[in-house]
């Protein structure tokens, strides 16, 4: 399936399926038909894969990056542009991702900056890379002081979500990116019956087909993109402090799970929400074992000041919320009714 990101001369779309990779050097010939040159950024561990068959017709350099969260870091950054310069990619040239969100990022960021700006195409193989990081245009590098602090804007010309590629993906990785498939299946207003009995594909298709539309509809994230951060101010404020602390590993979909079950309890607090919606959140999470409870080794205190300096919040306290008119951006809700809320999600059994 093809699912357009209609951004005007800067439009492009995803292509969703098993063994999509394929069509690398067909998208190169119509999207950048000028190319000599191709950097494919990836990973060793990726580059071993047996999906990792990339034949794109055209003199193909392959620079690897570190695993992970680690390619995120500002050194690797700057080898990868070297390494563009070294093999004298020009304008015309081409820079491909193939990889998770932390290589689509670094990639990504490379192209945005790199002689002002070179094409990108993103081969997405995780869940979360495919239905959310390769989509978009975001870019980043950590800084030592905090996560994406390094970005720009600059959309791919193409995004190619190969389901096969998923088959390798560890167990975690995969049910953890199911996170934010559920997140896009809440704010479609899905059921999670629909969860329980539609496919995979249609599942990935449904997540990608929100987030384009969305970015179409607000590119810089100044208003519906937003939507997209259902479940992350909790998210964020649990990541920051699992960072810090060496007997917890959340990963990211897992944290906006957690952080999916919260906000569904606090949009109950304010009423916005009546219990069947609470359910239905919780039975949309359990269909793929995704956690609901906050880990009993982090302290509400500490959340809920991680939450109030969320970045992607501009005012004290911003939640997107459930409601009887759909979801919203809710910013400066009081402390207390927060608190208050977190320690009932925390206490129930
Ligand atoms: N730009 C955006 O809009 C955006 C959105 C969401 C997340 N992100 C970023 O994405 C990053 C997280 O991305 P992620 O969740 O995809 O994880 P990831 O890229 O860190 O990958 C997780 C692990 O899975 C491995 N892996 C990837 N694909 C595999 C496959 N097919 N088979 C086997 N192993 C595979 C990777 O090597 C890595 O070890 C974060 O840095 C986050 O900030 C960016």
């Amino acid at each position: 399936m093809k699912i357009s990101v209609d951004l005007g001369e800067r439009s492009y779309e995803v292509v969703v399926g098993e063994g999509v990779r394929t069509q690398l050097a067909s998208l190169i010939a119509l999207r950048a038909p000028r190319a000599e040159r191709v950097a494919i950024v990836t990973s060793s561990s990726l580059r071993a894969q047996p999906w990792f068959d990339f034949e794109v017709g055209l003199a193909t350099s392959i620079l690897e990056l570190p695993d992970g969260e680690q390619a995120k870091r500002p050194e690797h950054y700057v080898a990868l542009v070297e390494a563009l310069a070294e093999r004298s990619l020009s304008r015309h040239d081409v820079v491909v991702g193939v990889g998770g969100g932390a290589i689509t990022d670094v990639a990504g960021f490379a192209a945005a900056t790199y002689l002002r700006g070179v094409p990108v195409i993103h081969v997405a193989t995780t869940v979360a890379g495919q239905v959310d990081a390769a989509i978009g245009g975001k870019t980043g590098v950590n800084l030592r002081t905090g996560k994406n602090l390094l970005g720009a804007f600059h959309q791919p010309l193409g995004v190619l979500c190969d389901l096969a590629t998923l088959h390798t993906l560890p167990e975690r990785e995969r049910r953890a990116g199911m996170g934010e498939v559920v997140k896009c299946a809440l704010l479609e207003a899905q059921s999670s019956a629909w969860l329980a009995r539609s496919s995979f594909e249609s599942q990935m298709e449904l997540a990608i087909a929100l987030k384009a539309r969305l970015v179409a509809s607000d590119e810089r994230e100044g208003s519906s993109r937003a939507l997209l951060n259902y479940g992350h101010t909790l998210a964020h404020a649990l990541e920051r402090e699992a960072m810090v602390r060496s007997d917890v590993s959340l990963r990211h979909g897992e944290a906006v799970a957690i952080g999916l079950a919260f906000a569904a309890r606090l949009a109950r607090a304010v009423g916005r929400l009546d219990d069947r919606g609470v359910a239905e959140h919780d039975a949309a999470l359990n269909i793929f074992q995704l956690p609901t409870r906050v880990p009993s080794v982090f302290d509400s205190s500490a959340l809920l000041e991680a939450m109030s300096h969320d970045k992607k919040a501009h005012h004290d306290l911003t939640f997107v919320l459930a409601g009887a008119e759909g979801f919203s951006v809710v910013s400066g809700l009081a402390p207390d009714v927060v608190r208050t809320a977190l320690d009932q999600f925390r206490g129930e059994s």
